[in-house]
């Protein structure tokens, strides 16, 4: 060992002493320890990050079929082309006298002059419309029409062929605006249908809502959500959900950012925007994605208790995104901004007898929901955030203590703006911040001790947003391949012995539509028909589902600390008090097997076999597909001969979660 000075011993000494992992290069074996008889902290909560970017809500977790269905975008004709059949002559337009309701100011008219045998138009969904062989829907319209007798409307689901595989009509529409629906049953599958609506008769009739909604939702609910996204989600088992983003809730401005009072109560009434994802970047325009807010505040609320998940609502704090605008609202009027922050906690946990307790339970939850904590802004920087949070946090703090309040720390976890922002949220004693991290896969294999030395007292981390990038941040190139898994997996050892400290982490963004992505890695992607986890989704849910009840301390001895140029074994252990098991997580990051020699001490006896889930592949760039969806996928096996000491051969490029009963 080197010559040290007296205070590196001393401070050395104190690090072994206390710190939950250590490494020393001395021994010729890397030796793993762990000492079971000293149960810490509860472990850190792995969780999601919900935002609506790669159409993951509108176009995927949401599944309306319809593409402006209201004809609200901002080209109201967008996503429909005008259909005539037989010699039908008549026009199309969009109007907006008494409209159904001040949110929803658009309505369609069709006039008919000469009825032919149908004219109307055609509605080509999110990149198709995806049907199942002998899926059910539900077509729903808002109609009205002064003719005496109003013409029909007739509804075709056609495929690219031109084969029409389901039909409906809906008669009696009145002279007032009224829902009609009617149900459509497929007799054959498409990945890329498209809905066909014509009227036949003569006259005018008016539409608005044109709906095509699948019935086999998660939990077959009525505007519920698509249920082989949501089952990826719920097999996860993240300890939390954080929504709605992400950049999409301060918006390019402040018209367009995230308010979440628009997005409850009846669907019609919700006002649509624009995403602040459709012309975010030139190299992937999205001048179609909208949000209509379809899935909204409530159907979050309602996910999260689904998947087990706790709430974590993150809410404009009267800033909008500091990359785009940074339109600032005035210091003396964040009041209604404060005020939608009190009226959410209202929202989600107030009586029935509440204002807002009363719209919950209107919308068929009377029960709260439970929320514990809420993000005051998203990625913010600069003491314009500081004095915004300041403005929010003394209000909420006296109105709710109970509520725990995620800061932001900035977009970057080492930066000025960083350094700015940590000193700040300490003075003013902040529960939780929020760090985000897109780099390189080195620098995640490089900072999976980051939080070792880090400042015990004081708020706590969240690793909020974080993800291995390929390539670069926001490269269209970037690819979620094993490397950016194992890195992630490396670093998330580090999240997991620090959880003293990292309270909370989510991967982000959480999943992308194969053809509509702005952004990529995702930790799930989908087409209109079906949905994968990458390898960062197994490692996300080894560590969910493996987190047990209390950290242990662990000391790898043998090796150096591990790094991007020296490769190696990275550790951390849990004990699970609910099955009494020591679950120890071991990322070998280096291109050859390495056996480590475990020594698990304080126990009055370790299982003689326990079992291995390795997650692991032969190459670096290797990814799952649509084609081959668990190709880089976790597998287990029992684990003979273990005990209080014995080894394990780490497979090459490997995370393997080893799970030994101990009393
Ligand atoms: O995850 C994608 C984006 O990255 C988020 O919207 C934003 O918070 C961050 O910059």
């Amino acid at each position: 060992m080197k010559t040290l000075s007296l205070s590196l011993l001393l401070g050395l000494s104190f690090y072994l002493l206390f710190a939950p992992l250590t490494y020393s290069a001395s021994p010729s074996e890397t030796t793993i320890t762990v000492r079971v008889d000293q149960p810490g902290v509860v472990p850190t909560q792995f969780g999601i990050f919900f935002e609506d970017i790669n159409y993951g809500g509108d176009g995927g977790l949401y599944p309306e079929r319809v593409k402006n269905r209201s004809f609200e975008f901002t080209d109201p004709l967008m996503g429909w082309t005008r259909l005539t059949r037989g010699d039908a002559q008549g026009t199309l337009s969009v109007r907006r006298e008494s409209p159904l309701n001040t949110n929803n100011l658009h309505y369609l008219r069709i006039q008919v002059d000469q009825p032919g045998t149908g004219i109307g138009l055609a509605n080509e969904g999110f990149f198709g419309m995806g049907v199942r062989d002998h899926q059910s829907f539900t077509f729903s319209v808002y109609a009205r029409s002064l003719e005496a007798n109003p013409p029909r409307i007739l509804v075709e689901l056609e495929d690219e062929e031109g084969h029409i595989l389901a039909q409906g009509k809906l008669d009696g529409v009145t002279h007032d605006w009224k829902r009609h629906s009617c149900v459509l049953r497929s007799r054959g599958a498409h990945p890329k249908a498209h809905l066909n609506l014509l009227v036949q008769g003569s006259g005018v009739i008016e539409l608005d809502m044109v709906s095509l909604f699948p019935k086999d939702t998660w939990k077959n609910r009525p505007n519920g959500l698509r249920p082989d996204v949501v089952q990826l989600l719920a097999d996860l088992k993240p300890a939390f959900m954080r929504f709605p983003g992400g950049c999409i809730v301060e918006g390019r401005d402040l018209s367009k950012r995230y308010q979440w009072k628009t997005t409850i109560g009846d669907l019609a009434e919700r006002k649509l925007i624009i995403n602040r994802w459709n012309d975010e970047f030139k190299h992937r325009p999205a001048p179609d994605y909208f949000q209509s807010f379809g899935l909204g505040f409530f159907e979050f609320f309602q996910l999260c208790e689904d998947i087990g998940a706790e709430p974590l609502p993150i809410l404009n704090c009267g800033m909008a995104c500091q990359f785009n605008t940074g339109e600032l609202v005035p210091l003396d009027r964040l009041g209604p901004y404060i005020q939608d922050a009190l009226d959410l906690i209202e929202f989600a946990n107030g009586p029935v007898s509440s204002t807002w307790g009363a719209r919950r339970a209107a919308m068929g939850h009377p029960a709260p929901f439970r929320m514990r904590l809420l993000g005051v802004g998203n990625e913010q920087w600069g003491p314009q955030y500081i004095e915004r949070y300041t403005r929010f946090a003394e209000v909420l703090k006296a109105k709710h203590p109970e509520i725990l309040l995620v800061s932001s720390a900035g977009p970057r976890p080492n930066d000025e703006l960083y350094d700015f922002l940590w000193p700040k949220l300490r003075e003013l004693n902040a529960d939780i911040v929020d760090e985000h991290c897109y780099d390189r896969p080195a620098w995640f294999l490089d900072n999976a001790f980051r939080y070792d030395g880090f400042e015990r007292k004081g708020p706590k981390v969240f690793m909020g947003e974080y993800a291995a990038q390929s390539v670069k941040v926001v490269s269209p190139e970037n690819r979620n391949n094993w490397e950016c898994a194992l890195a992630e997996a490396a670093f998330m050892t580090g999240l997991e012995r620090n959880a003293d400290v990292v309270t909370m982490s989510s991967y982000a963004p959480l999943s992308g539509h194969e053809e509509g992505w702005q952004w990529r890695p995702n930790l799930v992607w989908f087409d209109n028909l079906q949905a994968y986890g990458t390898p960062s989704y197994y490692v996300q849910q080894l560590f969910c589902v493996h987190r047990g009840t209390a950290i242990l301390p662990i000391q790898v001895q043998g090796q150096p600390p591990p790094s991007s140029t020296q490769p190696g074994l990275y550790a951390s252990a849990n004990y699970d008090g609910l099955t009494g098991e020591v679950i120890l997580k071991v990322v070998n990051s280096a291109p050859e097997s390495r056996t480590a020699q475990f020594q698990l001490t304080g126990a009055k006896q370790i299982a003689r076999s326990g079992t291995v889930i390795v997650l692991t592949t032969d190459n670096l760039t290797d990814e799952n597909s649509l084609q081959a969806p668990r190709k880089v996928a976790p597998v287990s096996r029992r684990l003979p001969q273990t005990g209080a000491s014995f080894s394990y051969a780490c497979p090459p490029y490997s995370m393997s979660v080893l799970r030994l009963r101990a009393d």
